[in-house]
């Protein structure tokens, strides 16, 4: 016997010392969603264990995060179905949910690190994430928007916006934008590989945000291309993102992993509201085991190169790594 591998796996104390991954509580970033009124707290159905809350139930839920240790968030708001227009105008709304929320949030919570979704599917009456010209998704156009979103949560004071709506040329449209008003320090966290998913679900559930017609696959990737991610990518970065996305996670973890091989940025992962769900229904089916499943399923992301994660699981994990 010239190698025996099983020596470095004989005690947990060993498989410890020589493990190649581990979960910090400081790579998670904690999506958050948040909806009009006072004191509400709604479970979504689709995300057991996940809620919509109002705007002073999500700061206490963050004083919940901070001392977990917990760092960063991604707002998404609910918008209200009679402000929704083909143009997404409630999103430019200097006094929005998304924009009272960043305001307040950074006022109460200067250190936690604050991202935003940028996209209209919110506030679209159709639920596309651009605007809709003859049953089709216009890009330029809706670059433009998308751009006076980016600012006027910039004004409000987040740290990074994400745009989510994988329009071409818009990292280089949002950074203008963002130099042209003196936001020098606002970053770009870019949904570069977002891939035209199922997995996507039970977030359109939480925001009831569901196209109307047809689908996103005129603009989100197609599920077979990898080299389609790559050029996503080198755009992105040539354009001034400062963190690349890939998403969803799980199904994508060879696109994670090419892209870790050679991209000097951070690379963060979403593991979206999909695969959240589905491990939370088969565990309550005690058919698996519902912490080992979050476990492993976010070791390899971690593993595959991704060194920040969004997940609904944040909370769960910064528990768990706290030992509570
Ligand atoms: C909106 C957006 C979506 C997600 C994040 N931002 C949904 C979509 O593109 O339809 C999905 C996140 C998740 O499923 O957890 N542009």
């Amino acid at each position: 016997m010239e190698k025996r591998f099983r020596i470095l796996r004989k005690s947990h104390g060993i498989r410890s010392l020589v493990a190649e991954t581990d979960l910090k509580v400081t790579d998670f970033i904690v999506p958050l969603f948040i909806v009009e009124g006072n004191q509400v707290v709604e479970e979504i159905n689709s995300l057991p264990g996940y809620y919509r809350r109002s705007l002073d139930k999500t700061l206490d839920e963050i004083n919940e995060l901070k001392n977990l240790g917990l760092i960063a968030v991604i707002l998404f708001v609910k918008c209200p179905d009679n402000l929704k227009d083909n143009k997404g105008k409630e999103a430019l709304n200097e006094d929005g949910l998304m924009q009272r929320s960043i305001r307040k949030i950074k006022e109460l919570h200067p250190q936690i690190t604050l991202f935003s979704d940028i996209a209209l599917d919110p506030y679209s009456s159709f639920g596309h994430d651009g605007i809709v010209r003859d049953k089709e998704v216009v890009n330029d156009e809706t670059n433009i928007i998308l751009s006076k979103m980016a600012l006027s949560h910039a004004r409000a004071g987040v740290d990074f916006v994400a745009p989510s709506d994988m329009m071409d040329g818009r990292i280089q449209c949002i950074r203008q934008a963002l130099e042209l008003n003196s936001f020098h320090n606002v970053g770009i966290l870019s949904y570069s590989a977002k891939y035209a998913s199922c997995f996507y679900g039970p977030f359109r559930d939480a925001l009831d945000s569901s196209p109307g017609f047809g689908d996103k696959k005129s603009y989100q990737m197609d599920i077979r291309n990898k080299k389609e991610a790559l050029k996503e990518i080198n755009k992105d970065i040539e354009e001034g993102a400062d963190i690349i996305l890939i998403k969803p996670a799980m199904a994508y973890l060879d696109v994670i992993n090419e892209v870790a091989r050679y991209c000097t940025l951070p690379i963060c992962a979403y593991q979206v509201s999909g695969e959240y769900a589905m491990i939370k229904a088969a565990a309550d089916k005690q058919w698996i085991n519902e912490k080992e499943a979050m476990l492993e399923s976010l070791i390899a992301i971690k593993r595959a190169g991704a060194g920040i994660i969004i997940s609904y699981f944040s909370k769960d994990i910064a528990k768990h790594l706290n030992n509570l």
